[in-house]
Parts: C-alpha cells; structure tokens; sequence
C-alpha cells in the first residue's frame, strides 16, 4: 500500500515527555520522528534523548537500560554512553574499538526542558536548532493552575492538522459555531499568528454549551503557532483559559497531539466553571476533526473558494520546515 502522506517529517522542536515524568536515574523507551529512542534523565538531573539501538550488538537501551552517572548502560554487556552519543566505557575491554573511540556511537538529539516539558529537535539532516522553543509564562507562574493534560495519537500529519485554525468554513460545520469566524493572520519567520473573533455558543450558569446555535457569544481567540511542533492559545470570553499544544510526529504518516491547559488561580468559581467547560469544548473539538482527520487525503492543488480563509497562505509558511533533500534523510 503507497503511504496517504509523501511529505518527510518536519524539522523543529517537539514535546517528547512532560518534565515531572522523567525523575534522574529514569529510563524509558519513546518512538518517535519514525525511530526507536531512548530518554533519560542522569543523576546530575540533564535529560538526554538517543537512538535506542547500541552499536554494540543492537540492544534497545529504553529496554533495562541504567543510567551510571551521565552516562547510560545498555542492558545487554553493559558499554555506557553519555548523552552526546559517545562511548564512555566498556566495562571488560581494554580499550574502545577505532569505530566508537572519539566518535559519536549513537545519534544524540538537542534537548531543552521548557513549560513544564522535555523537547527534542528533530531535523532529518542533522541541522543545529534554527529557532526555539517559546517560553510561555504562564506554564512558569504559581498564579496558574497545574496544567490538566489531553492527548490524542492521530493518523496524520501536522502540517493537515494545523492546517485546521485556517479552514474558517470547517468551523461551522464541524464545530457548529454561530458565523464564519473573522480571521487575522500574520506568519512571520517560524512563528504563526491567528487572531480570531467568533460568534460561538452561548453558555448558561451551569457551564452547558448550547450547541443549537440559537444563542451566541463573543470570543476571541489569540492563537500562536511557533515552528511545527508548538501552538499557544489564550482564549478570552468572560473568563481566561490558556492552552499550550504540542504535536510530535511519531513517524511520517502519525502524530501524537498533547494540549495542556492552566487557568488563574485567581479566578472566581464562576469563571472557573465556565472556563472548564470551555476546555471540554475545546477537547471535543478535537474528537470532531479526528474522524476527518484519519480519512481524508492531502490535496497538493485543492480547489479553494473565496470564503475558505488563509489556507494557501498557510500551506507556503509550513513549507519552511521541510528539509527537502530525501535522500540524505535519516
Ligand atoms: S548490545 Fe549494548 S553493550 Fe552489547
Ligand atoms: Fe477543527
């Protein structure tokens, strides 16, 4: 069977794990970018993300692996490596073979620990991280709640699922909002901007969603795209609710989709309520594209109408994350 999606993976920082998950001396194995990881954290607390498979004999590291010191110790016949991906001992060698001494064993992926989570750069080539992760202050600040988190793995791609914030018409009929929402958008550099004002469902004092239509409200939306793997939304309507996404390929045709959400502390009950319900909507929304998501397939040259938002614009800022060159694609 021909894959639905051609695209090679995008380069970019992406979310692999959330910090508070990953405690020094943890190992575990991930699969991501199409690969076979392992993260761990060493006892001095740095995080560090590798290819799994030891260049010894191919043992996966993610799989009884030990972390010892900065290193870690593949379970197999117990060579360490450090968090660069280079050997750092074999416990009953004299010295290290010519192939693995002063060279990297294993590929080694920048790490960063940012909003409460642990990214990896991603690029097929290799290529030092050409922008960063956001630091979103309120995923810093003890004036905001605990992030409550939500996560979906998706068969698609991100540059489809981002796609959806530009699909304005989808709105109304996968979403049910009111009007066509009034969408601004500014792309600039790796970041991406959507300032949307949208007629949506009125909410009563219980915080139901009338999904009849008959009543409407006024919210705004301030949506941030940085790099493919990163969104930030503040939602604003009567109540403050923030949002960070994060999207991280699993391979090239599946992605694994997290939103975490944090609230004011200081907010009345009222709006508390409100705002989770909010958030509710927000989490079945998602379960409304999914099934589209999963089906549908990638138009190159879609047949597009006036009313259709900023899809074209959309789709030439995405391509800046695709490193085109296949064939050196690892
Ligand atoms: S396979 Fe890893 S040390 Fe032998
Ligand atoms: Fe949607």
């Amino acid at each position: 069977m021909s894959k639905r999606y051609d695209q090679p993976i995008p380069f970019g920082w992406y979310a692999i794990e959330y910090s508070s998950q990953l405690k020094a001396g943890e190992v575990k194995p991930l699969r991501y970018f199409g690969k076979e990881l392992v993260l761990y954290r060493s006892d001095s607390g740095e995080a560090a993300v590798l290819d799994a498979y030891c260049p010894h004999l191919g043992a996966h590291l993610g799989h009884g692996g030990i972390v010892k010191g900065e290193s870690i110790s593949c379970p197999f016949h117990a060579w360490e490596f450090n968090g660069g991906g280079f050997c750092t001992g074999i416990p009953y060698a004299k010295r290290l073979p010519p192939k693995v001494d002063g060279k990297q064993a294993l590929r080694s992926y920048p790490v960063v620990e940012k909003n409460q989570m642990i990214w990896a750069w991603y690029h097929p080539q290799q290529a030092a991280p050409s922008f960063d992760v956001e630091e979103l202050p309120e995923f810093y600040s003890d004036d905001w709640s605990a992030i409550e988190s939500y996560d979906w793995s998706i068969n698609s791609i991100i540059q489809e699922t981002g796609e959806n914030a530009a699909d304005l018409a989808h709105f109304i009929t996968v979403h049910s909002v009111a009007a066509m929402p009034d969408a601004e958008v500014t792309l600039e550099g790796h970041v991406r901007t959507t300032l949307m004002d949208s007629q949506v469902q009125a909410m009563d004092t219980e915080g139901n969603i009338d999904r009849s239509g008959d009543t409407t409200d006024n919210g705004r939306l301030e949506s941030y795209s940085y790099g493919p793997g990163q969104t930030y939304q503040k939602f604003t309507r009567m109540f403050d609710i923030v949002m960070m996404g994060t999207i991280t390929p699993i391979d090239d045709q599946s992605i694994h989709l997290r939103f975490n959400f944090s609230l004011p502390k200081s907010q009345s009950e009222e709006h508390t309520l409100y705002a989770n319900a909010f958030r509710d909507e927000i989490v079945h929304q998602v379960g409304q594209d999914i099934p589209i998501w999963e089906h549908k397939v990638y138009l190159e040259s879609p047949t597009l109408c006036d009313g259709d938002g900023p899809i074209a614009k959309y789709r030439k800022w995405f391509q800046q994350f695709y490193a085109f060159d296949k064939a050196n694609a690892a």
